[in-house]
């Protein structure tokens, strides 16, 4: 299962805004296409922006190729800025852009830019599904038999490169039949719990339950939930971490109950230059997302709305983060440190 596919003058992108009812696949030449479709989340989840903004940045170069080396430069650097601003939280948007800077300035010529882009961008995908496979294996020794799983949000196959963080430790998990049951958050306002998660899970074959997001503390206060999995957008050098809104909500209730909680990440996702996660950007999203649901007015004209895309779990709150160099236990500024300082 996958939602981005090179296809070498061409790149492929699975519309997630139209799933779980259509699987449609479209194509684009144009990189400023690429920054709409990251922005209105056609292609979303942390790993997954900063594959497809690779592979739009090999885009542009094969746009601006005839340029002299100056104007292509030029035109390089305000392709990677429009990327830049698609989106502000998942960090690997960044990451991923600076590994592809690093890749063009060594270049001559627009033309000899191309492939070394390209291989670039390939790369990011290949090792993000690759990264992605270990952490599912490291994941998969924390669950026992007959796991009751809660997740948030999609931090699925179609996040990332393929097979996906949380629900990579599912699918690995479950492949060795320790899993009884998913529980997805259907994650308001954007449903990527119920449409992506749910969907992903169905396709699969493994099982799922799911439930709208006020009910997993009634679920964990009957004893329903064993442990938690989910994705995370940035992580800081504390521990701290950005994730979908809702996720701060789900690590307390996972506290109050006992309940073994973990963020599941790459390397690419950990922002060693941040200190704690009071300097993470919060993407604020069109209050339209809450007012109207699935195209309905639901709330009154005039009302004023709180809409951002994310939230910050304090590392406190954490029983261990799940990458693919192993689970990491407190004190986390200190484990992060020795594995990604
Ligand atoms: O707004 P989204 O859908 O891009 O938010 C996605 C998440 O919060 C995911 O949990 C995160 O990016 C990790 S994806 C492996």
């Amino acid at each position: 299962m996958d939602a981005i596919r090179w296809q070498g003058d061409s790149l492929a992108l699975l519309d997630q805004t139209r799933l779980p009812t259509e699987e449609v696949w479209d194509d684009y030449t144009d990189y400023r296409k690429v920054v709409d479709a990251i922005r209105r989340l056609v292609v979303r989840g942390a790993p997954a922006i900063g594959i497809a903004a690779a592979y739009a940045v090999c885009l542009a170069a094969m746009e601006f190729r005839d340029q002299t080396l100056e104007d292509f430069r030029a035109s390089m650097d305000r392709a990677m800025k429009d990327l830049a601003a698609s989106r502000p939280t998942a960090v690997n948007l960044f990451w991923s852009l600076d590994r592809m800077k690093l890749t063009l300035s060594a270049a001559g010529s627009g033309a000899e830019a191309i492939p070394v882009l390209t291989r670039e961008a390939e790369a990011i995908h290949r090792e993000d599904i690759a990264m992605n496979r270990k952490i599912g294996r490291y994941g998969a020794e924390l669950v026992p038999p007959g796991a009751r799983i809660l997740t948030h949000c999609n931090a699925g196959a179609i996040a990332t490169g393929g097979y996906g963080t949380a629900l990579g430790v599912v699918r690995a998990a479950h492949a060795k039949g320790n899993v009884e049951m998913v529980y997805c958050d259907e994650t308001r306002p954007l449903l990527q719990g119920a449409r992506l998660t749910a969907w992903e899970l169905v396709k699969d074959g493994i099982p799922a339950t799911l439930i709208t997001d006020n009910m997993a503390a009634s679920l964990m206060a009957q004893g329903k939930i064993d442990m938690v999995f989910l994705g995370c957008d940035r992580m800081a050098r504390n521990g701290d971490f950005a994730n979908k809104i809702g996720t701060y909500g789900v690590a307390v209730l996972a506290a109050y109950h006992g309940i073994p909680f973990y963020t599941v990440l790459p390397s690419s996702t950990i922002d060693m230059s941040i200190p704690d996660g009071k300097h993470i950007v919060i993407e604020q999203r069109d209050p339209h997302e809450v007012t109207h649901f699935a195209g309905v007015q639901t709330a009154p004209e005039g009302v004023g709305v709180y809409n951002p895309a994310f939230d910050v779990t304090p590392h406190k709150l954490l029983t261990g983060i799940v990458t693919e160099k192993g689970v990491i236990h407190p004190p986390f500024d200190e484990r992060l440190a020795e594995l990604f300082g």
